[in-house]
């Protein structure tokens, strides 16, 4: 099966390999995030999720099963999204503005990798949170790989390292 229209052949080779890996040897490397956050959702009834970032959709996919409301959003198209999802395709600025789901239980930041955009996600999915919510972020060690410009797909975008 090639890549979805829109995908780059490089992009959707990194998305199969990665997927090939997460799969191989989980006792060994034990729980992948999208598992722990699995389980977050799962200790909350009817839990309602929100994914900032799901770029192919390996994360919201899994989680999904496990909540009875879920939300991603994007810059990009999104491609694979999971049956029932609502997705918002805009920076996560304009959707934690605009958000008119239920509180959330759990919400994942993984979208803009600035420090100014992660802590500006972080602020506003507080905001949302439900009383007793979880929030999550990816790739806190400080080595930017996404930028935050609307229109510009993860694998266009600089590898940058912290100076
Ligand atoms: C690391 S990927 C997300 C991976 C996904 N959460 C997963 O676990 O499979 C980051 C995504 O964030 C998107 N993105 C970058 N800046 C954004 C912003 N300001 N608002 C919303 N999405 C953004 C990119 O287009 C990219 O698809």
């Amino acid at each position: 099966m090639g890549p979805p229209e829109g995908v780059s052949r490089l992009e959707w080779l990194r998305h199969r390999r990665w997927l090939g890996k997460i799969s191989r040897g989980a006792e060994r490397r034990g729980p992948w995030w999208a598992e722990i956050l699995s389980g977050v959702a799962l200790s909350y009834p009817g839990c309602c999720y929100v994914e900032v970032g799901v770029a192919l959709g390996s994360t919201i996919n899994v989680v999904a099963p496990c909540c009875r409301e879920v939300h991603g959003c994007d810059v990009s198209e999104a491609h694979a999204l999971p049956r029932g999802a609502r997705f918002w395709h805009m920076n996560s600025d304009d959707f934690f503005a605009r958000y008119d789901g239920a509180a959330p239980q759990l919400v994942f930041i993984d979208g803009g990798h600035t420090y100014d955009q992660v802590k500006r996600d972080y602020e506003n999915a507080a905001r949302i949170l439900a009383p007793g919510g979880t929030i999550a972020l990816h790739a806190t060690s400080g080595r930017q790989r996404y930028d935050s410009r609307p229109g510009r797909r993860a694998a266009d975008t600089p590898e940058v390292s912290r100076p």
